[in-house]
């Protein structure tokens, strides 16, 4: 059934420079959008301000800055910041730019620094982004206008969850907790489930593709269908699936109108022989036989005081695999099959950094338990290298795609063909289902996508 959306008395169809609007570009009730928008400048400018400058921007993990006065620099859509840590867990994301003259305070990438001096005129700033004073401030070389009290770096609010950092410029948006939505339920199972949390495995990988963000991060959004054919070879090749891709092996899709999903993937119809009696298995005989990464049996107890008993089944049978959070994460917590014979949980997390219309930062965090066992984290971290990233063997089938498609929406023709997301799940909710959202069972469709697309159309058309 089509979903028909009502137009909030808030929305505004803002207008290109030649006259096209949003409205234009997305035809909300046939379930399309021209190919135009993944490489078009002037809808990328208005991207960065309606959607990188109100919501909330996945930047990092706290513990890739651990220590007190650490620092990192990201990109928050086309804003470059500094993440700092201050004292304790305060944890800060200052706009890289000099109130002074507009010189990027911070030209490092990382490292730890009690103050941020800026190279040009010497102004410097606390880890909180304070004005903490200039060169010959005799002669009051802040000058005479402005109180130091406005002469800081802006701050952004910031949300720490499960360790991961989320940033957002607009003071006035949704709350960290309205962004997540009735999606939280699921994250929680993958980020908060136990008393030390996720660990970045070393630093994350970083490159640019020739694409536009949104190729890669529609993609995220749970597209299932493309897995049998751009990975067939998931399917033939190193047992990480037993028989064909089928209905029952894409499981069950959740998703809303927030724009993230997620696939929660039946564990044991993966892996039929090694996981043969798995239904009647306890819980911590599941754990030792497919562990969720870094994930032991001894954990157990930890997952027990943080998820409650309905995540808890869910992680263990039928966790969420593979899907995003809008508007540009991938999470992939994949299991690989090893030489020895057993099965090793992997997860990762990635953002598709806007870098120009047609250019994005594929950055690649590596996660495992902080209180995994170290042999553990070192077999994650190299299988993963070799999964996923710049040298995965399975994302070099996805970003294969995207500079093909950025490129196509340039040309005069092929910037008007239509990106169609009409295979619609007209299946119930699957029964007893323990999860809050929309749930789809059967086989893989469009819906969670076209979620992504009407967040990205309800930010887009937002007075
Ligand atoms: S631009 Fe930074 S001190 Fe002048
Ligand atoms: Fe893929």
């Amino acid at each position: 059934m089509l979903k028909t959306l009502p137009k909030s008395p808030k929305h505004k169809s803002p207008v290109l420079p030649d006259g096209t609007s949003i409205d234009d570009l997305i035809n909300v009730d046939m379930r399309e959008v021209q190919l135009r928008v993944m490489a078009d400048k002037d809808l990328y400018d208005l991207e960065m301000e309606k959607i990188f400058s109100k919501t909330w921007v996945l930047l990092g993990h706290e513990s890739e800055i651990p220590n007190e006065f650490d620092y990192m620099v990201r990109e928050m859509g086309a804003d470059q910041v500094i993440v700092t840590r201050g004292k304790g867990d305060e944890v800060n994301v200052l706009l890289n730019v000099c109130p002074h003259r507009g010189m990027r305070v911070c030209t490092a990438e990382a490292g730890n620094k009690r103050t941020h001096k800026c190279i040009y005129h010497g102004w410097a700033f606390k880890t909180n982004g304070d004005f903490l004073g200039s060169p010959v401030a005799k002669e009051q070389m802040h000058g005479d206008m402005r109180p130091k009290s406005e002469l800081g770096l802006t701050k952004a609010n910031v949300k720490v969850y499960g360790g991961l950092i989320f940033a957002n410029f607009d003071a006035d948006g949704q709350t960290f907790e309205e962004y997540l939505g009735d999606m939280k339920w699921y994250y929680d199972m993958l980020f908060c489930r136990t008393d030390n949390g996720l660990e970045a495995l070393g630093p994350p990988q970083r490159f640019i593709i020739n694409a536009n963000w949104k190729a890669a991060s529609e993609q995220a959004a749970a597209d299932g269908y493309h897995t049998i054919t751009l990975h067939q070879w998931l399917g033939e090749f190193g047992g990480f699936n037993e028989g064909d891709i089928e209905a029952s092996m894409m499981g069950v899709e959740v998703t809303s109108r927030t724009g993230h999903a997620l696939r929660c993937q039946p564990v044991a119809n993966k892996f039929k022989k090694l996981a043969a009696g798995f239904d009647s298995m306890t819980l911590e005989e599941k754990l030792e036989l497919l562990p969720p990464p870094g994930v032991t049996k001894e954990m157990l107890p930890q997952l027990k005081n943080h998820l409650d008993p309905e995540q808890l089944a869910l992680l263990v049978d039928q966790p969420p695999q593979v899907g995003g959070m809008f508007p540009n994460i991938l999470i992939a917590f994949i299991y690989a099959p090893q030489p020895d014979g057993t099965i090793l949980g992997l997860t990762s997390l990635h953002s598709y950094t806007p870098r120009g219309p047609d250019k994005l930062e594929f950055t690649n965090w590596i996660f495992a338990e902080k209180d995994a066992p170290q042999e553990m984290k070192d077999r994650i971290r190299k299988v993963t290298t070799g999964m996923l990233g710049t040298s995965g063997m399975i994302e070099q089938d996805d970003s294969d795609t995207w500079p093909h498609m950025t490129r196509n929406a340039k040309g005069p023709m092929g910037k008007n063909v239509t990106l169609k997301y009409q295979a619609i799940n007209s299946l119930p909710r699957p029964k007893d289902w323990p999860g809050p959202a929309e749930a789809y069972d059967g086989f893989t469709k469009d819906d969670t996508q076209w979620n992504w697309w009407l967040r990205w159309y309800d930010m887009m058309t937002a007075e």
